[in-house]
């Protein structure tokens, strides 16, 4: 029997988590479908057009694997097919993100040093460069960071960390987690010269969890054929052969190509830059947002500086005495909207609104006009109209 929803709450329930992320109905219908043959015909070709069109997506004339597995598998597939048991790695931490990558490969053999974060701003470019310039006998194989950290809300200068290695004259790999900005946020691998960049399905390219993608340059393939952690699954130069089914070594999880192969053509179709500007534009309404709320001290940015808050996501901290889940269980059971919790170092201490995806101003401008009735339900005194300004800096920044 289904739930009976709160007094407002009937009609299409609202997920604002940072993903997974809503499924626009057209991705849902072209998945919905009998499975084909696996071997030849129509699949060939959706993975060809998906394969292409991921490129796009990267920005990269490189290599791209595709794999059925989450994000964590990804992480998996690239420290494996670059790196070697014993390898060290510099881990360069702003959230939960770039440290759990790290920590998993420690079960790989690998050697983690960490540039460790308040979790409230970007990496630390600073110890970052001080690490690699004093590695002069170049230990450290790769570095690794997160382009969009979810927990955190965070975005690292991805061309910044490029200009680290160079400064410091490292060879060391450069391997990104793009996992939250695919889509949603400006990301050039091959401008940048990243060698490895990981992207997941359930975030900006509006699909369902399930699929994730590593893509490679040449200096990562050639470190490929070094790296002594290569495992069957996640191994490049078997999906490099000549089979259809070698692409996923294995069944592909046709399903799921069906949907992909539609998403990344409804966001080629919209176009990467205007994606780029309409994740700005709504993110920016919310910040407004926010702002607005929380400048008596109700709530305020995890994130401390704004040039280094991310489009896809908002984290929020909420003052001592106000408890995140109070607020999330109102607007989950009042209104359908389901926000985030906080997680990792910042578990308890607020909530996170997703806006990355397919999502549109009435979307973006609801969730906030939940939160704010929320506010009021509640009686949370708040500083001013988060929604008032929101509409105010969207509309402004509309105008012809
Ligand atoms: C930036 C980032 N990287 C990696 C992950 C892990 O992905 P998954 O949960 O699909 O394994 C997440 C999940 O939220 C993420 O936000």
């Amino acid at each position: 029997m289904t739930k009976t929803k709160g007094r407002v709450g009937q009609g299409r329930d609202f997920l604002a988590i940072p993903g997974p992320t809503v499924i626009p109905d057209a991705v849902l219908n072209a998945m919905h479908r009998p499975a084909i043959d696996i071997y030849t015909g129509s699949l060939v070709a959706v993975t060809e057009r998906c394969l292409t069109s991921l490129k796009t997506v990267f920005q990269t004339q490189g290599d791209i694997y595709m794999y059925a597995a989450n994000g964590h598998g990804a992480w998996e597939a690239a420290l494996g097919n670059v790196l070697s048991a014993g390898d060290e790695v510099l881990v360069l931490e702003s959230g939960l993100f770039a440290k759990n990558w790290g920590e998993s490969g420690v079960l790989q053999g690998l050697n983690l040093q960490f540039v460790s974060s308040s979790w409230q701003s970007a990496v630390d470019y600073e110890q970052a460069l001080q690490i690699l310039q004093s590695d002069s006998k170049h230990r450290i194989k790769a570095v690794l960071a997160v382009h969009v950290d979810t927990a955190s809300g965070v975005v690292n200068d991805v061309q910044r960390i490029r200009g680290l290695l160079d400064q410091a004259d490292h060879p060391a790999l450069l391997l990104i987690d793009c996992i939250a900005s695919l889509g949603t946020t400006r990301f050039l691998m091959d401008e940048w010269r990243v060698d490895v960049a990981i992207g997941s399905s359930q975030k900006g390219l509006m699909m369902p969890p399930g699929l994730s993608f590593v893509a490679a340059n040449k200096k990562a393939k050639a470190a490929h054929q070094k790296a002594q952690l290569r495992t069957h699954y996640w191994d490049w130069t078997f999906r490099d052969g000549p089979e259809h089914y070698m692409k996923y070594c294995g069944t592909p999880p046709e399903h799921l190509m069906f949907g992909l192969d539609c998403a990344l053509d409804m966001l080629l179709t919209e176009g990467l830059d205007a994606a780029f500007d309409r994740h700005q534009l709504l993110a920016d309404s919310v910040r407004s947002a926010v702002s607005a709320w929380g400048s008596n001290g109700l709530m305020q940015f995890n994130i401390q500086q704004p040039a280094e808050r991310a489009n896809s996501v908002t984290t929020i901290q909420l003052a001592e005495g106000y408890s995140p889940q109070t607020l999330l269980d109102w607007c989950e059971q009042n209104a359908s909207v389901k926000l985030g919790i906080t997680i990792g170092e910042l578990n308890g201490k607020g909530f996170r609104i997703g806006h990355m995806g397919y999502v549109n101003a009435p979307m973006i401008l609801g969730v906030l006009g939940v939160i704010e009735t929320a506010l009021y339900a509640l009686e949370w005194e708040f500083a001013s109209s988060g929604v008032a300004a929101a509409t105010k800096e969207l509309g402004v920044a509309l105008q012809q």
